[in-house]
């Protein structure tokens, strides 16, 4: 796998060659926006819709919103009178929607153009693109995301919260409530709604309202409140997950009791620990519900009927990993979380990014250049002397692994929301 992050560094928003479109210079004035938007790993997880059809959750859920330093999607909208018709761009190629993305996209791009507004330019003040003309003009997206796609590092989330964030930007959308964008993201990726809000974020579940307009994400604390958090991503499969989480999550609504029980009698109690925790940055309450949710959900994988299997011996021998750490350092230091792939994402404390760093690289050896994202972070890791009781309690309790069970390591920290870059970092190139 190439690290685009490594090379990328000088310049964070420099576009790689491959990813820009060109288009024909066009005749008409053409109006653009790109941003870039990051990721989030829940620590609650979503898994079961409660309506198919707006995209709405069984269960409250909560993630954490990563740092778009390391993981991000980057997009940009245009518009023009002379485009003939609606288009997108993934990673360099042009997509031929299926019935399932087109519904996503035309909810993502329908929802923010109704809360459009005029566009004034700067200088004069006059009004060039009114509210209604932005419907006459056919939108062009372009998106690329710099980490490997459908991996299961929640590039769904961040793909359609850059989506919704570059037709905020293009057409000046307002929310006509608290949270609307979010509804609107919702309807593109359930998880991509928590990606519009730095820190920790809390999707509320909703339901009151008919339309359920309740559905949306809230920031419950910015990315500074608790600045001590790491992640370290372990990416054991960097190839597309065989059950996708829409069709997963089908199956296992319809045939698994657990579910019902883990949404009507679990969740509530582990969104107001989780909260609490937080608020008090409490790291030992945060890191146990968040592997204790990452197993249930697994559980109910293993309770659908034919049964999902995203974990495999790799993610097992890292849970059996960081039990074996926490126990030995008499406390928790890390917790797993995976989502519907078998990677691995290790939640820790600035404090012990460098001892857990090195205990992964120890385990679960280098592949080659790149292998860690963060050159400073390996270096100080390779340096570092992990304690002997350490290694003879992870030799006695883990098997000797294998180099390639794990292609990939990402250090990163929690993060802000979507940002607006300028046009230099356009994804079109007019010629
Ligand atoms: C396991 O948001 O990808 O990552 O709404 O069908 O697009 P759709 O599903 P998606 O599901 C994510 C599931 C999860 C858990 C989580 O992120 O909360």
């Amino acid at each position: 796998m190439t690290n685009q992050n490594e090379h990328e560094q000088d310049h964070p928003h420099q576009v790689p060659a491959a990813f820009k479109i060109q288009l024909p210079t066009p005749s008409t004035p053409i109006h653009s926006a790109t941003v870039s938007a990051p990721t989030n790993i829940a620590c609650i997880k979503y898994w079961g819709k409660a309506s198919s059809h707006y995209n709405t959750p069984i269960n409250d859920s909560l993630s954490l919103t990563l740092d778009q330093a390391d993981l991000r999607a980057v997009t940009t909208a245009s518009c023009c009178k002379c485009f003939t018709e609606d288009k997108l761009w993934l990673n360099g190629k042009e997509v031929q929607m299926n019935a399932s993305t087109l519904k996503r996209f035309r909810a993502c791009v329908d929802g923010i153009r109704a809360l459009a507004s005029d566009k004034v330019d700067d200088i004069t003040h006059q009004i060039v693109v009114t509210r209604s003309e932005w419907e006459t003009m056919p939108v062009h997206i372009a998106s690329y995301n710099n980490f490997p796609t459908a991996a299961g590092l929640a590039s769904s989330a961040a793909g359609y919260a850059a989506l919704v964030a570059s037709l905020v930007a293009l057409y000046d959308a307002r929310e006509e409530y608290p949270g609307q964008f979010s509804a609107i993201a919702r309807q593109g990726s359930g998880s991509a709604c928590r990606s519009l809000y730095g820190g920790f974020v809390a999707w509320r579940a909703g339901g009151e309202r008919e339309d359920w307009s309740d559905s949306i994400a809230e920031p419950v604390v910015d990315e500074m409140h608790w600045e001590e958090i790491r992640a370290v991503i372990l990416v054991v499969s960097n190839k597309e997950k065989e059950t996708s989480s829409t069709k997963g999550m089908e199956t296992s609504v319809t045939t698994s009791r657990l579910l019902e029980y883990r949404a009507k009698h679990v969740v509530p109690q582990r969104m107001k620990e989780i909260e609490k925790a937080i608020q008090e940055k409490d790291f030992e309450s945060f890191g146990k519900v968040t592997m204790m949710d990452s197993n249930q959900f697994h559980a109910t994988c293993l309770d659908t009927y034919p049964p999902i299997f995203y974990m495999n011996d790799v993610s097992k021998s890292v849970v059996t990993m960081v039990h074996v750490y926490n126990e030995w350092a008499e406390e928790i230091r890390a917790a797993y979380t995976f989502d519907a792939g078998p990677n691995a994402v290790l939640y820790t404390l600035e404090k012990y990014q460098v001892e857990l760093l090195a205990l992964v690289l120890r385990y679960y050896p280098e592949v080659g250049e790149g292998y860690v994202n963060n050159s400073e972070l390996r270096k100080e890791a390779m340096e570092f002397a992990l304690e002997a009781g350490l290694v003879e309690a992870v030799e006695k309790r883990c098997r000797v692994r294998d180099i390639g069970d794990v292609k990939m390591v990402y250090c990163t920290k929690g993060g802000p929301g979507p940002q607006t870059l300028g046009d230099q970092c356009s994804l079109f190139e007019f010629v």
